[in-house]
């Protein structure tokens, strides 16, 4: 039995991979450590709790002692390194955490992985999930490529970079089997809403007006956020070490475009009048440093590894709207904060 730790799988992206990699793999035991920060929430994964092959271990990355003991216990053949303070909002008001977390955090699981696997390299990955925000901003021409040069713009991305530089000095210096995707703006259910398209859902739900920042101009491109996952299963089996994969959608949308869509979706399946959701956008100061444009070639992974997104943009916003409706008390249950309250109910008395 392969022992997998996968780390923020109590998080958006997290949990979908670790539902796939529980279903697809019952001869892994997959491991899922996560902090529980106000962005994880164990209820992403009440269907895979049950399975016997998966075990949560709640714990913070930035803890170095706990990090070591817990490689030398469970002797894990593999990391998947999710767990990070995410959102560039909050980056710009607390950037110490991003510091924290995203590069001393990875630079601990690094330290564990190298220590545990010294002379035993063979078969072992450690890989780190990334994002195309490391690149900086593109005009209106050009897409990102894996040899675009580094030029992260808000303290979100530039804590990002830092941790996908040391994840490669480890590959390089010590030898550590290492292995980065970035990736695109990720969408689809159990998104915090604080991101923009599970934000402006739950804003045209309760007639709230939607904060479109600055003209709306900026451009974001988009995947399925199980399509990610999908592309992370065959990044960690088929890909060489050392490699960088970008992953994304070919799916680019001006922000303004995107938020027009998703009014038109919603007045849908509210039954509002057409034109409705429209009124509630409003135009706000625009963030600081925000970045113009992203946009993600992913041939290589086509060409080398064979995978695609499954989905259209139009079916992926069609079926996430679908999830947020039909699951209210999950969305209800996030912005009113209850959801800090599953830990204990699951595992307070065990
Ligand atoms: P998220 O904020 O939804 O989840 C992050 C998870 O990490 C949460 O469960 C949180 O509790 C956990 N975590 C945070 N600090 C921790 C710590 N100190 N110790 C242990 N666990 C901790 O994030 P997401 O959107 O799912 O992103 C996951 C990863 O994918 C991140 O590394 C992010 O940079 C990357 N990424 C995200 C996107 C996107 O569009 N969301 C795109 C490309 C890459
Ligand atoms: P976001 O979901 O925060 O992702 P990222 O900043 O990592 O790309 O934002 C996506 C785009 O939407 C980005 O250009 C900022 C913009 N945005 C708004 O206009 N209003 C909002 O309230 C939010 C959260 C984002």
């Amino acid at each position: 039995m392969k022992k997998i730790l996968i780390t923020g799988g109590a998080g958006f992206i997290g949990s979908h991979v670790v539902r796939l990699f529980v279903n697809k793999y019952s001869d892994y035991q997959i491991y899922n450590l996560d902090k529980l920060t106000y962005a994880g929430n164990l209820e992403n994964l009440k269907d895979v709790e049950p399975k016997s092959n998966y075990q949560f271990v709640l714990g913070d990355i930035t803890d170095e002692k706990f990090i070591l003991e817990l490689f030398q216990k469970e002797q894990f053949d593999g990391v998947i390194h999710l767990a990070a303070e995410s959102h560039v909002d909050r980056s710009i008001t607390n950037p110490n955490e991003f510091v924290v977390t995203n590069v001393l955090g990875t630079v601990n699981l690094l330290n564990a992985a190298k220590a545990i696997w010294k002379g035993k390299e063979e078969g072992k990955r450690f890989y780190h999930i990334s994002t195309d925000e490391v690149y900086g901003t593109l005009g209106n021409e050009g897409l990102f490529t894996e040899v675009t040069s580094y030029d992260p713009h808000s303290p979100y991305s530039a804590s990002k970079a830092s941790s996908d530089h040391f994840v490669r000095a480890y590959g390089d210096t010590y030898g550590l089997p290492v292995i980065i995707s970035n990736c695109s703006n990720n969408y689809g259910p159990n998104q915090f809403p604080e991101k923009l398209i599970p934000l402006f859902i739950n804003n045209i739900r309760y007639n709230k007006p939607l904060p479109v920042y600055g003209k709306g101009v900026n451009v974001r491109d988009w995947l399925f956020v199980e399509d990610h996952a999908t592309a992370i299963d065959v990044i960690y089996h088929n890909g060489d070490n050392g490699e960088t994969f970008n992953i994304g959608g070919h799916n680019e949308w001006k922000n303004i475009d995107l938020i027009r869509v998703l009014c038109k979706v919603m007045d849908e399946k509210l039954g509002r009048e057409p034109g409705t959701s429209e009124k509630l956008i409003t135009y706000v100061t625009d963030r600081a440093g925000h970045d113009l444009r992203y946009a993600i070639d992913s041939s290589k992974l086509q060409r080398e590894l064979g995978w695609k997104p499954s989905l259209q943009f139009e079916e992926g916003i069609e079926k996430t709207v679908d999830w947020y409706l039909a699951n209210q008390e999950w969305l209800d249950g996030v912005t009113s904060g209850n959801y800090l309250n599953y830990y204990e109910n699951m595992y307070g008395n065990r």
